[in-house]
């Protein structure tokens, strides 16, 4: 790792295209008196970007797993964090609470995060629990894809929490279900912004874009209508779930789109759920999707050897399954929002523990004051880390801190 450091701070870092890595290094291997450690790091950094699945997939320097700003307590206090107090009250679908967090959502993004787009996605259905009115959900989907991009160019990670509350019993919070999860996303798109920004910038003066890997995307699905309103059955859950996903593909792109539709723009669909309190463990559910798994335990790892998180887990880590063998995955069959999108092709990262927290779980246990927060503020760190390496950021790697010399920069 640290001689791949190295490496990109004295050749100017490339995307991940082949050729451009050809084109860019090639000068440099025939003036270099390293001309044969060259060669062999740059075999490695081939071998590292080649494409996994849809996207590229270069691990974060040490330096830049270091300079991943960590979850504060003005953002996660629970009583006056600016994420998280505001989404820690009860937000039943068509009550006044989904509104105010609603608001919470959208005012966020607009004022912090104005480069991301907001797209309401709405429906309303009945409930077994309200009669013949129609109920009003509303899912929020935040989208920030390359300047250069048309619509249905751009895979996009999909980060995914539910922001409604349950009704049942009366009074119900829902901290790890899913306001802890909510939150750890918006300080995701908050702290990853900024390299987005940096990263489009450059690859716009230099012409780039126009492969899978440079038009990646990120975004945020807060969805509406998770919770039963009465008994968990396919008609009683996954309101806004099941919309949208209707929704999404049965609106085709142009003709000769890189996607067909929103729903085929979805490279991993990442699902944080019941996430927030201490000891939970989260397995790997899905073969097809192991290697994104392996790949966020790495993150987790790596920052638990570098002393970047607080939690002391009891199993050592929050996703100890890196080494899960493919014939120990068997079914399963969990109700979640990610089912209407994996039942049409979605690759799915299901971030939820089991068992779920018992004694909390669907409890007016689960407050505020039952979330450990060190397990909170470190979920958001890993997600965050995850994105950047996803989003390929060590393009736009910061100096480290504390030194002076003179950035490489990318090639000009
Ligand atoms: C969706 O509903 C919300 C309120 O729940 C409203 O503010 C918004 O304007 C609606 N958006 C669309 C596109 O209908
Ligand atoms: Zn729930």
């Amino acid at each position: 790792m640290e001689q791949l450091h190295r490496f990109s701070e004295t050749i100017p870092p490339t995307r991940s295209s082949e050729a451009a890595t050809q084109r860019r290094q090639r000068p440099r291997l025939r003036q270099s008196p390293l001309h044969f450690t060259l060669l062999l790091l740059s075999l490695i950094l081939l071998f590292t970007t080649i494409p996994n699945g849809a996207s590229a997939y270069k691990p974060l320097s040490d330096n830049f797993l270091r300079q991943i700003p960590a979850a504060d307590d003005g953002d996660f206090d629970i009583h006056t964090g600016q994420l998280l107090a505001p989404i820690l009250i009860p937000r039943v679908p068509g009550t006044e609470g989904q509104r105010q967090v609603q608001q919470h959502f959208v005012s966020f993004f607009r004022k912090n995060l104005p480069k991301w787009e907001i797209i309401w996605q709405n429906s309303t259905s009945t409930t077994p629990a309200t009669g013949d009115r129609q109920i009003p959900f509303a899912n929020l989907i935040f989208r920030r894809t390359p300047p250069w991009t048309k619509p249905g160019q751009s895979g996009l990670l999909t980060l995914v929490a539910h922001y409604d509350s349950k009704m049942k019993p009366e009074g119900f919070i829902g901290a790890i279900d899913s306001a802890a999860p909510c939150a750890v996303l918006m300080h995701a798109a908050k702290s990853i912004d900024g390299y987005l920004t940096q990263m489009h910038d450059e690859m716009v003066k230099l012409g780039e874009g126009g492969t899978p890997e440079m038009d990646m995307g990120v975004q945020i699905l807060l969805l509406d209508g998770e919770e039963a309103f009465v008994d968990w059955t396919d008609t009683d859950s996954l309101y806004g779930a099941r919309s949208l996903a209707q929704k999404w593909e049965n609106t085709p792109y142009p003709a000769k789109s890189k996607y067909q539709n929103p729903l085929r723009q979805i490279s991993l669909f990442v699902l944080l759920d019941l996430l927030g309190t201490a000891n939970s463990v989260v397995p790997s559910y899905f073969l097809t999707t192991h290697w994104a798994y392996k790949a966020m335990a790495a993150v987790e790892s790596r920052m638990r050897r570098l002393g970047l998180l607080q939690s002391k887990p009891t199993r050592g880590a929050f996703l100890p399954e890196a080494d899960k063998t493919a014939d120990r995955f068997y079914p399963v069959g969990m109700g979640d929002d990610h089912v209407p999108f994996m039942y049409r092709g979605a690759p799915v990262l299901h971030l939820i523990p089991s068992p779920f927290p018992m004694g909390i779980w669907h409890t007016l246990n689960d407050d505020g004051a039952h979330l450990d927060m060190p397990t909170v503020k470190d979920w958001a760190k890993i997600v965050t880390g995850f994105a950047l390496e996803w989003l390929d950021m060590m393009e736009v790697e910061p100096e480290e801190a504390g030194t002076t010399k003179e950035k490489s920069g990318k090639a000009r």
